[in-house]
């Protein structure tokens, strides 16, 4: 077996640096390079990067770039973007890349051109999309569709949420968008209790079309809807009302959806990284598929880009390095992405299950424990909500957070000053995170010395400032494929397996179990642990089981 990469000279070293880094302050990097803010700034597509912030010297940059080679970075990246099968644990290739391809592109995988067939269904769901946009896609009763509810959880709720959310700006006004994706029954209440069945559509998305939340909500949609249009509605008003976004034509007929209807993908797009596929199609019917075709552009130049561009100024690989560095080397736990626009804000909700579902991971791809840090938490909110909330622990808490500064110079609404005034946040923040105040600045303030030592900020911590013109659907595809890479930059360094999540299906597994002793008329066996069983002893009693 060839030698770990957590075993290298090159990790060897890097351990050094964290030790030897102790003590070095962003106020003495700045003051002994006053280029570093230029110099350590990289364009990627439409995104500016300013990666100056960061708790690095060029001697750590060189490290985590020779750890990067070390790991065979490049060859992974390419192998992935070829198609190979690096989901090793369940034989599949990782070809979200796919996804984006331009039309005229080749890309054989396992004897298949994937391209082709991405855009035949592109091409479907775009001409589906205009018949709902147009009215000419009528529903049961012969009424227009004013409401797309898409049912769906983990990736086939999370970025559909975040996109419709990060693109309203750019959505048809006669359409409304709804996204149910709890089983928690209130969930599916909220979201359908003031609609008319007569003028909704529900799209029910699902890769494996077996997830219990997503199914449980789709029968009750179903039964919602038939009950709400009245007794001459069955199964021709289901398949006006209701289509399927899954790679299981099966089970999608099962349930009773044409699969006419049905948009299909395929098992080497994994769910968290679904969005471009036919899981963005609630997306493509509010934006329009010009929208959506700007969206999927702007995640292949980054796609591009991180392909062919050197490491050293490969902008995901640099960023995956640093978030490694922190992780691994310097002990952070978590991670804030912080964006300065109240459209993203479900952007930091999407990356958790980006980043955490893929590299929350202890094994590494030969079945070795991985003896170090990997997956960080990731966490966030907007800016400047989050300022009055949490950013007091990130300036002067006594912890390490690296953060994510996400802004826009030009506002998607300008609104006298308004825009002015939140950017100057978004940039003060940054600043005062890295620098702080020193004991002898709060002094010369008039502070007096008691209360002197609860006003200085030690500053030192490390962001990173991403800046874009304006906040497209191109702009966005940009901002996911950025992410995108970062989490596969640091699987890989961490050799894991960034693309199964064996431990969310333990779950659904243990769920699926457990549901029937809930629900039993008589007492179920106790033979769960001693916690569960009082439990659910109480939880039946509550319920008057
Ligand atoms: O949460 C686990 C998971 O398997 C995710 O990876 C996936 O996005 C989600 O469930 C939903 O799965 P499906 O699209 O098959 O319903």
């Amino acid at each position: 077996m060839s030698e770990h990469v957590s075993d290298s000279a090159e990790w060897l070293a890097l351990q050094g640096h964290a030790e030897k880094f102790n003590g070095v302050h962003l106020r003495d990097l700045f003051g002994s390079d006053p280029k570093r803010g230029e110099r350590l700034t990289a364009q990627v597509a439409d995104l500016t990067v300013d990666y100056s912030k960061n708790l690095v010297n060029d001697e750590v940059l060189s490290a985590l770039l020779a750890l990067a080679e070390r790991a065979k970075l490049r060859e992974r990246t390419a192998a992935m973007f070829a198609g190979e099968h690096i989901n090793v644990t369940e034989d599949r290739a990782v070809l979200h890349t796919a996804l984006r391809l331009p039309r005229d592109a080749t890309l054989e995988v396992d004897g298949q051109n994937v391209v082709a067939e991405v855009h035949e269904v592109l091409d479907r769901m775009g001409a589906f999309s205009d018949r709902v946009r147009s009215g000419e896609w009528t529903g049961h009763t012969g009424q227009r569709i004013r409401t797309v509810v898409n049912i769906g959880i983990g990736g086939s709720d999370l970025g559909p949420v975040m996109a419709y959310e990060a693109l309203k700006d750019f959505k048809a006004p006669e359409i409304e968008c709804r996204f149910i994706s709890n089983i928690d029954p209130t969930d599916l209440h909220e979201k359908t209790h003031d609609l008319d069945p007569a003028t909704t559509l529900f799209i029910v998305c699902s890769k494996t079309f077996g997830t219990q939340e997503t199914l449980t909500n789709a029968t009750e949609a179903r039964n919602w809807l038939l009950a709400g249009l009245g007794s001459d509605a069955g199964a021709d008003a289901v398949a006006k009302h209701f289509v399927a976004v899954s790679t299981n034509a099966k089970r999608v007929a099962d349930f009773g959806i044409d699969t006419e209807n049905m948009f299909g993908f395929w098992d080497w797009v994994g769910g968290r990284y679904s969005l471009p596929s036919a899981v963005g199609l609630s997306v493509m019917i509010a934006v329009g598929k010009e929208h959506f075709a700007d969206m999927l552009a702007g995640y292949r130049a980054v796609d591009e880009h991180f392909l062919n561009t050197p490491l050293e100024s490969n902008v995901p690989a640099l960023l995956g390095l640093l978030n490694v560095w922190y992780d691994t080397f310097l002990g952070a736990q978590s991670h804030a992405v912080l964006p300065y626009s109240q459209y993203l804000h479900r952007f930091a909700a999407y990356l958790q299950q980006l980043t955490m579902e893929s590299n929350g991971k202890s094994v590494r791809l030969d079945g070795s424990p991985a003896s170090f840090q990997t997956g960080e938490v990731f966490w966030g909110e907007p800016g400047t909500n989050g300022q009055h909330a949490f950013y007091q622990l990130i300036h002067q808490g006594t912890k390490l957070i690296p953060a994510d500064f996400i802004g826009f110079s030009k506002p998607n609404h300008d609104i006298g000053e308004m825009h002015d005034l939140f950017m100057s946040n978004f940039f003060a923040q940054t600043g005062a995170l890295a620098f702080g105040r020193t004991l002898d600045q709060v002094l010369a303030e008039g502070t007096s010395p008691e209360i002197a030592p609860h006003r200085v900020m030690r500053g030192n911590h490390p962001t990173t400032t991403i800046l874009a013109e304006r906040l497209t659907p191109a702009v966005l595809g940009q901002l996911i494929a950025l992410y995108e890479h970062i989490t596969f930059t640091q699987g890989t360094i961490w050799e894991i397996n960034s693309f199964d999540q064996w431990g969310v299906e333990l779950g659904k597994v243990m769920a699926n179990q457990l549901a029937p002793k809930l629900t039993a008329s008589s007492e179920p066996a106790a033979d769960d642990d001693s916690s569960t069983n009082a439990l659910i002893k109480l939880y039946r009693s509550q319920r008057g089981r």
